[in-house]
């Protein structure tokens, strides 16, 4: 598939069919994520891939935003350990978020549906995971790629609009788009 084509058909997909991920796919899909960019060569990721039933059921139960009925879930985590040290450690969010983006789009090219669910910051997240998955403090959990075949299909899309780009420098009096529509839906 064209990466073009695969960027714009990746969509969040909700709905997964009763069937196994296998693990050659799943180590497939890790390959691409520590391909990611990363500040300083840093690479803090960590993951943790859960495809065991019982632990998906306590993990779904665990996260309001995340009931999905997904065989696989690959926990994003970033290691303060390996982190960038000094004022740019925060860059590991950055670092994480691009090895997320890269499984999303490997596994939309394979066939693959995957819906990422945010961990960082929020606490009511990071903590119920941090417990089950038995996560020392100075690891912290970004997010959740949920993996599994799709059983929903979605139109390929992009957003792109004209009224978010600007060119040689910001025009601040432009009206933006986000004052004009409220935001509904997943966040
Ligand atoms: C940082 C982040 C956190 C997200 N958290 C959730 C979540 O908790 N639950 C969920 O169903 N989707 C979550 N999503 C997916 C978004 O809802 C989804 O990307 C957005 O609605 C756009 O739809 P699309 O992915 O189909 O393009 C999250 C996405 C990002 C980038």
């Amino acid at each position: 598939m064209d990466v073009i084509e695969t960027i714009y058909k990746r969509r969040s997909i909700r709905k997964y069919a009763n069937k196994p991920v296998e693990k050659d796919i799943i180590i497939t899909l890790l390959k691409a994520a520590a391909a990611a960019p990363t500040a300083a060569n840093c690479q803090p990721w960590e993951f943790i891939v859960i495809d065991e039933v019982e632990k998906l059921t306590v993990l779904r139960e665990k996260l309001i935003f995340a009931r999905y009925n997904a065989p696989v879930a690959i926990v994003v985590c970033g290691n303060m350990k390996l982190a960038f040290k000094g004022p740019a450690r925060e860059m590991w969010v950055q670092d994480c978020s691009a090895a997320i983006e890269n499984i999303l789009i490997a596994a939309t090219s394979i066939g693959l549906g995957t819906v990422w669910v945010g961990a960082y910051p929020i606490e009511s997240n990071v903590k119920p995971i941090k417990k089950l998955l038995d996560i020392p403090d100075y690891v912290t959990p970004l997010g959740i790629v949920f993996v599994g075949y799709p059983a929903e299909t979605k139109e390929a899309r992009t957003r792109f609009d004209e009224k978010r780009v600007y060119w040689q420098g910001y025009e601040p009096n432009r009206k933006h788009r986000s004052k004009d529509k409220p935001i509904t839906g997943h966040y």
